[in-house]
């Protein structure tokens, strides 16, 4: 509901102010009306035209056909209401570049009748809200649609590009505000339905979705799901392809391409583990199964909390679990996110900053706090960069209405690292002993619900701070919520392996000898991160070549040392890089991984061009949220604007 902000706003500014910033009063009654009206503003969804206060989407039905040959998913959608408003006659959905062909609604007597609706032009960032008048307040309403090949929330691969060449793939990606193009829905996380799907899909392609895949199904053309746990829109997903199952555990496993599965169970092999530490710490895990599907190279996220199904990229697979800790942080959604839901985008951290820190809890407790340690130290130089230039507007937690117009654009530096080092200060001010059992007391207490930061500001006052009086103030709580930049009482993390790789560099900066092989065949993928990261601005290209000769950067297979190696490259000149770094984002489809590299190719005329040719081959190949990125990289740099890092 985007136009209604600028009105609820002044409706409320005076008492509650917009800024999202608590204000002061002088009655408790003034008080708690401030409060409601706050919660009231937080809970504004200004990515969705729903409107989830008259009628909300209990369950969803789904029966859709997989169509690769025209990349489209055809079918229908059949919604459960829950019409809450006694004067709502009408049902307001989320939509973008769908065909609506035809809606109709469930009469009180059990017959089907047809619905007026009206599908309004097409906005950039929402798509277009599709009105359907329902003066009979149908219990159930059918929507009959196409996708269009084009849909931002869906990427289909010809059979060459997978890695059988004989099956075609698709897969869908709904975070943040994709799952309106292929499924018309309240698309807000507000609303939280159940739902079920039946889905028939051509040759042997394999279909699964976030929901009770059978490690046993017959590929048979036929498939059915089931969810029956409430969930918010962007967790609806779906995939198809020649996938095959290997479990790890009895309620574990990885699906996969047949040449992918076996490495990738062998990568993943602890996550039955990871479940057990993540059980203990914050209570059962609710979703039944967890698989995890690897999915081709042009995913363009590393892993999405898809539930039961976490969708991976398959970049994390370097052979020594390096990398694993992607799955400790989609596991941890299960918890943070899927169970307890940020209830507008506005509230990013909510998911991913609680999510950050249990992942950093998962991996200290399998691997080790001194790779837990060099994993926050990492994400915190990276958040240092970041804060060097950005909005200080992005920098809290708890985003004020209107600051972002599309919530792909939210500061993953504030989102991820901020709130995980929030929950980190908590947890040492706390103790352990009382910082884990709020945590899962929260879980527990919000589970399967949809809440704006203010509901956990209020549950962390009554059960932290008031419970254990004089550890944190209020006013630090709002400091850390609602300012930009980190406090000054921010805990610091030491990481003496890092010290190390500090003086290693800094010794043949100053002109001695490269560290030897000895050192460095102990080093771990974020020990190299961090030997790279620390290398400076401008570096000349013969020591660029002196380090290659040594440790054969260009080419790397890991994409967390490519994603820092080919930028140091291309800025200081170093030609020989530029074939493997083409290579490289070509192959890859993964938006952090890659955007460095086109970042620094388009700062001058020769390497926009080679990221332009770049592009123009890779581009049938990448996702449209990737394609998205590199164009307007690409279409700034041609500007003459200075792009984003
Ligand atoms: N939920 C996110 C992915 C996401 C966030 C998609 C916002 C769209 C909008 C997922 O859990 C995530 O955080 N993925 C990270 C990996 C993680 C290890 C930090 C990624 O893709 O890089
Ligand atoms: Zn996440």
């Amino acid at each position: 509901m985007r136009y209604s902000i600028l009105s609820l706003c002044l409706a409320v500014a005076v008492a509650a102010g917009c800024d999202g910033a608590p204000p002061a009063h002088d009655t408790p009654r003034d008080a708690a009306m401030a409060a409601a009206e706050q919660q009231a503003v937080a809970e504004v969804d200004e990515y969705s035209y729903a409107e989830p206060d008259q009628v909300r989407i209990d369950d969803l039905a789904l029966d859709l056909k997989v169509d690769f040959d025209n990349r489209q998913l055809a079918g229908s959608a059949t919604y459960t209401l829950d019409w809450a408003d006694p004067k709502a006659n009408r049902l307001v959905l989320d939509t973008r570049d769908l065909s609506i062909e035809k809606v109709v609604g469930e009469r009180a007597d059990g017959k089907w009748e047809d619905l007026k609706f009206s599908l309004a032009p097409k906005d950039k960032v929402l798509g277009s809200k599709l009105t359907i008048e329902a003066p009979q307040r149908n219990p159930r309403i059918r929507v009959t649609y196409a996708t269009s090949p084009e849909a931002s929330g869906l990427q289909w691969l010809t059979p060459e590009m997978t890695q059988g060449k004989k099956t075609p793939f698709m897969f869908s990606q709904s975070q943040q505000i994709h799952a309106r193009s292929w499924v018309p829905l309240q698309d807000t996380p507000r609303v939280r339905f159940t739902y079920t799907a039946h889905v028939t899909a051509p040759g042997d392609a394999m279909v699964l979705m976030s929901a009770d895949n059978d490690p046993n199904a017959a590929r048979d053309g036929d498939y059915s799901f089931k969810m029956p746990q409430k969930i918010p829109s962007y967790l609806l997903a779906i995939a198809a392809g020649d996938l095959v199952f290997q479990p790890i555990s009895p309620r574990a496993g990885v699906w996969a391409e047949p040449a992918t599965v076996g490495k990738a169970a062998k990568e993943f092999e602890d996550t039955e583990k990871m479940m057990r530490t993540a059980e203990r710490l914050y209570g059962p895990y609710r979703w039944e199964r967890y698989d995890i599907l690897v999915l081709p190279p042009s995913f363009p996220y590393g892993g999405m909390e898809n539930p039961r199904l976490t969708f991976a990229t398959p970049t994390v697979i370097v052979g020594d679990k390096s990398l694993v800790s992607l799955v400790a942080h989609e596991l941890a959604h299960s918890w943070s996110g899927n169970l307890v839901t940020f209830s507008t985008p506005k509230d990013g951290w909510l998911n991913e900053g609680f999510t950050s820190y249990v992942e950093n809890r998962i991996v200290e407790d399998l691997y080790g706090k001194e790779l837990a340690d060099m994993e926050k130290v990492i994400a915190r130089n990276e958040l240092a960069e970041e804060y060097k230039q950005i909005d200080p507007k992005l920098q809290v937690l708890a985003l004020r209405p209107g600051t972002l117009a599309d919530p792909d654009g939210a500061s993953s530096a504030t989102v991820y690292t901020k709130g995980a080092w929030f929950l980190q200060f908590l947890e040492e001010r706390f103790g352990r002993d009382a910082f884990d059992p709020f945590l899962k007391g929260y879980f527990d207490h919000f589970a399967f619900q949809s809440i704006p930061t203010t509901k956990f500001i209020e549950y962390a006052k009554a059960n932290l701070l008031a419970k254990y009086p004089g550890k944190v103030s209020e006013a630090e709580l709002d400091e850390w919520i609602y300012q930009p930049g980190i406090p000054a009482s921010a805990p610091k993390t030491a990481s003496p392996r890092f010290d190390a790789v500090d003086a290693a560099r800094k010794a043949w900066l100053d002109g001695g000898a490269l560290p030897e092989a000895a050192q460095t065949a102990k080093w771990s993928t974020q020990e190299w991160v961090h030997f790279i990261e620390g290398m400076p601005e401008t570096l000349p290209a013969d020591r660029l070549a002196a380090l290659d000769a040594a440790y054969q950067f260009t080419g790397t297979p890991n994409g967390e040392i490519a994603q820092r190696w080919y930028p140091l490259a291309i800025r200081n000149g170093y030609a020989q890089a530029n074939a493997a770094a083409a290579e490289f984002i070509t192959r890859v489809g993964r938006r952090k991984l890659i955007m460095p590299t086109y970042n620094a190719l388009v700062k001058t005329p020769d390497g926009l061009k080679l990221a332009e040719a770049t592009f123009a081959q890779a581009r049938p190949g990448y996702h449209p949220i990737t394609s998205a990125s590199v164009e307007e990289t690409i279409a700034k740099a041609k500007q003459g604007a200075p792009s984003t890092p």
